[in-house]
């Protein structure tokens, strides 16, 4: 499609017009035949969205790899979709949320118990958020273990692990919004291990608190970062993901067992639209199921001055929290930003050793420790006391 196309009254879906008199849009008094409303309506939209049905479908309707046929290869959706969730209940949720620990737990309270549908909501926005969790990990897991995140793929892979890492403190921010006793130590446990930080340490634990500790301003603080600022920033993050996949494509796997004639790509529309809204539909059963069967619940209100004898995070920081205390406090802190900034850079570290060493598959097996460890001190932190 050219740009000169593009302004012609055909290509636009403009009739042209059937005699000398008419005006430009064809309009001839008594000659033309009575429209119906909806071509007039077609026809208002066309006059002002120059943009015919098969440029639509040009633009839409890329070929989709064969292999995105089965969930496992096309879970990006499955956060997309969760995130979408996501904002939708957090928008309801925040019409009740009151960010301040004189009325945060209470206003959670009342959520729960008094507002109509306010438990589902609620139910819905915490199960929306485990899923998404599971679901980038798997996604990435997925990308990993094909190696789609090789050459050219490899901006995509940073930009991926930003929203890992944005996804990851909305979480803790949300956990944190509660104000019940476990949400208000997690955070003032997180807030001294930023402290262990040597230089920027001090500086981190004032940013995330609003100040030296835990005060007034810090929940309002966690509710910004948590309802705008991160969002915000993970739509934009979201967007150059999905536009640098369709720049590039989604990566082309083959299999050994593929017979050669079998097709190689299907159509996004209507196929993997279908597979998608299919997805969409079994999510909205389950997170209705999960918000039902097993409600959130609210534990006790924060009390500054009682320690919890257990204090634990959700379980998608088990990894880490069970890391921070197999080692000394600024070696398991910077160890643990050392292990972020290899998987940002794991695209060119990859490159590195199939240039210049034998180990051409090196990738597979350090990913298999690498999940062993994470399932390990998943489970670990999960199933110990302290
Ligand atoms: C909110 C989080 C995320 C969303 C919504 C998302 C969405 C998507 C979607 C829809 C795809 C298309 C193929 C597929 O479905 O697998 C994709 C591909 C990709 N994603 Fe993500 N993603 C997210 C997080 C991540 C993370 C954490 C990483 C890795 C650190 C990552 C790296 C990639 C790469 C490299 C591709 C290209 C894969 C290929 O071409 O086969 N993404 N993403």
């Amino acid at each position: 499609m050219n740009v000169k196309e593009q302004s012609t009254g055909e290509r636009s879906g403009v009739s042209p017009p059937v005699d000398g008199t008419a005006n430009s849009f064809g309009a001839t008094g008594g000659l033309t035949p009575p429209r119906s409303p909806g071509s007039s309506i077609k026809r208002w939209f066309a006059e002002r969205l120059p943009i015919t049905g098969v440029q639509l479908e040009e633009l839409t309707n890329e070929p989709v790899p064969a292999h995105l046929r089965h969930w496992w290869f096309c879970l990006g959706g499955t956060p997309a979709y969760l995130f979408v969730v996501q904002i939708v209940t957090g928008i309801l949720l925040a019409f009740y949320y009151q960010p301040s620990p004189q009325t945060a737990y209470q206003s959670i309270d009342t959520i729960t118990n008094q507002v109509a549908f306010g438990w589902y909501i609620r139910g819905m926005h915490k199960w929306a958020a485990t899923l998404m969790i599971a679901a980038i990990i798997l996604h990435q897991m997925r990308v990993y273990f094909t190696g789609a995140y090789r050459q050219p793929r490899e901006i995509n892979w940073m930009v991926g692990m930003c929203l890992l890492l944005c996804t990851l403190i909305v979480g803790f921010t949300g956990y944190s919004l509660v104000f019940e006793q476990l949400s208000f130590w997690g955070a003032t446990v997180a807030a001294n291990i930023c402290d262990t930080v040597p230089y920027f340490g001090v500086f981190a634990k004032r940013m995330l608190l609003a100040g030296d500790s835990y005060n007034d301003n810090t929940l309002s603080r966690f509710f910004i970062l948590h309802a705008a600022v991160l969002p915000g920033l993970m739509i934009l993050l979201i967007g150059i993901h999905v536009a640098i996949l369709r720049l590039q494509g989604v990566s082309e796997l083959r299999f050994e067992n593929e017979p050669a004639d079998a097709p190689k790509h299907f159509d996004f529309f209507p196929d993997h639209f279908y597979t998608e809204l299919i997805i969409g539909l079994t999510l909205m059963i389950l997170l209705s199921v999960l918000a039902t069967v097993l409600p959130v619940t609210l534990g006790p209100k924060a009390d500054p001055l009682t320690t919890p004898e257990v204090i634990k995070p959700e379980w998608w920081f088990y990894v880490s929290f069970r890391w921070l205390k197999l080692f000394s406090g600024t070696f398991a802190v910077l160890s643990s930003g050392f292990i972020v900034f290899v998987m940002f850079v794991w695209p060119f570290i990859d490159g590195w050793i199939r240039k210049r060493t034998r180990f051409s598959e090196a990738s597979v097996w350090i990913g298999i420790v690498g999940v062993f460890l994470l399932v390990g001190l998943t489970v670990w932190e999960a199933i110990v006391e302290h």
